[in-house]
């Protein structure tokens, strides 16, 4: 059976916000895969690290984010592992991502941690990762259609899990989340607007 290794770069580690949105991705994978695990802020050894990389035919890799950037132990993984970019035991194994964080950067940390992964020579499927807030946890309840499809949420979960397995059996049946195709510059800032009472459709030039 094919192995995928979960890797959660996290500070808050298997008790942390990240660690709920694997667990999610493990359920998902169980049963199609076999799911190892790397704690990173346990401090794996790099024997264990290196051990259990050589041995993953994919990888999902977590983290929060700490003032715009992935954890420490992620940071102390990529320095610990940095001498085997490029080796076999990265080169073409399928690899995605998911950062949680509050608000503002999680994103970034995305883009950034999976261009790192590519360097080292992962293949990164479609929809390779999202990146989770606490704001779109507590709006999407409230959201309109338009909204969610906007956001990104747990079940998008699904999406990166499929694609990973997809991608590691090189198939192309990918799945692809709800996005608003097709529909944009739809107005939404009423800040003027409101504080003078005007209409919506007044536009809200400075008379
Ligand atoms: C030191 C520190 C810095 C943080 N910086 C940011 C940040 O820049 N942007 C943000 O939106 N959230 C930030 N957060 C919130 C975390 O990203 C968020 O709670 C995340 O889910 C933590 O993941 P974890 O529980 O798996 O460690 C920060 C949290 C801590 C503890």
């Amino acid at each position: 059976m094919a192995n995928v290794l979960i890797v959660n770069g996290s500070l808050g580690g298997s008790t942390g916000n990240t660690a709920e949105l694997l667990a999610l991705a493990e359920e998902r994978l169980q049963g199609e895969v076999e799911v190892s695990h790397l704690e990173l802020c346990r401090e794996p050894t790099l024997d264990r690290m290196l051990a259990a990389i050589e041995k993953a035919d994919g990888f999902l890799f977590g983290s929060g984010t700490y003032w715009d950037s992935w954890g420490s132990p992620m940071q102390r993984f990529l320095e610990m592992t940095a001498h085997t970019e490029g080796q076999s035991i990265w080169v073409g194994k399928p690899a995605c991502a998911i950062v949680t964080c509050h608000a503002v950067g999680g994103k970034g940390v995305l883009t950034r941690l999976l261009g790192v992964m590519n360097v080292y020579g992962v293949l990164l499927p479609p929809f390779a990762g999202f990146s989770y807030t606490y704001v779109a946890d507590t709006a999407l309840p409230h959201a309109s259609d338009h909204l969610k499809n906007e956001l990104w949420t747990a079940d998008d979960t699904d999406v990166v899990c499929h694609n990973l397995l997809e991608a590691m059996r090189g198939g192309r049946n990918w799945k692809q989340w709800p996005t608003n195709e097709g529909r944009y510059g739809e107005k939404w800032l009423y800040a003027y607007s409101a504080k003078y009472g005007l209409s919506p459709d007044a536009g809200s030039t400075v008379p």
